[in-house]
């Protein structure tokens, strides 16, 4: 499958298969697509949270009203910013861009393994975001909750070209 290929198909997955397990081999090439993102003077400002326990993603579904098929995925991948690792970048905040760019490289990299995703936002919402740090333990910024596993839906692909969003000079 080429790069163009998995961004035109890709779709966002909300059912999942039952009782599919990723192996940790293919759950880490995920992660190093994730980390291989572009980074505002290559900071890398994040940390990513994989989420097996169904417990917690049951916990997850609970905290998050938008991500309620958490439990039924395989996995949630919770991709967390590390703003204080900005100071190279002269203190701006470019964290959740570099984070986006990972996440998407995510997304491809799982559809290009045969998964299913679905991006679930968390920041900037401040209750989700205290949420999930106080559920996973965690200080850095949850920025999504990534929701992985082998798709039990095939919603079709889908064309938004629009030439009234561009503009050549
Ligand atoms: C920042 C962000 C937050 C999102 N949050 C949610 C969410 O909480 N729950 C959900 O089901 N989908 C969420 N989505 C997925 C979008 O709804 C989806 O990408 C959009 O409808 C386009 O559909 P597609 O991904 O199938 O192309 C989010 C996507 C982004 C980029």
């Amino acid at each position: 499958m080429t790069v163009s290929e998995a961004i035109r198909r890709r779709r966002s997955i909300r059912r999942y298969q039952a009782g599919i397990v990723i192996p940790r081999e293919e759950i880490c090439q995920m992660l190093e697509a994730a980390m291989m993102a572009p980074s505002a003077c290559n900071t890398r400002p994040w940390e990513f949270i994989v989420v097996e326990d169904k417990a917690r993603r049951e916990e997850l579904a609970k905290v998050h009203p938008y991500c309620s098929f958490a439990p039924a995925a395989s996995l949630v991948i919770v991709v967390c910013g590390l703003p204080e690792r900005q100071e190279a970048t002269g203190g701006w905040e470019f964290w959740p861009q570099d984070c986006g760019a990972a996440i998407e490289n995510l997304l491809l990299e799982a559809y290009a393994l045969g998964y299913g995703t679905c991006w679930c936002g968390v920041y900037p919402n401040p209750e989700r975001v205290r949420a999930l740090q106080e559920l996973l333990g965690i200080t850095s910024t949850p920025l999504a909750a990534v929701a992985v596993g082998a798709p039990a839906e095939s919603p079709a692909a889908r064309g938004f070209f629009d030439e009234r969003k561009v503009r050549f000079l």
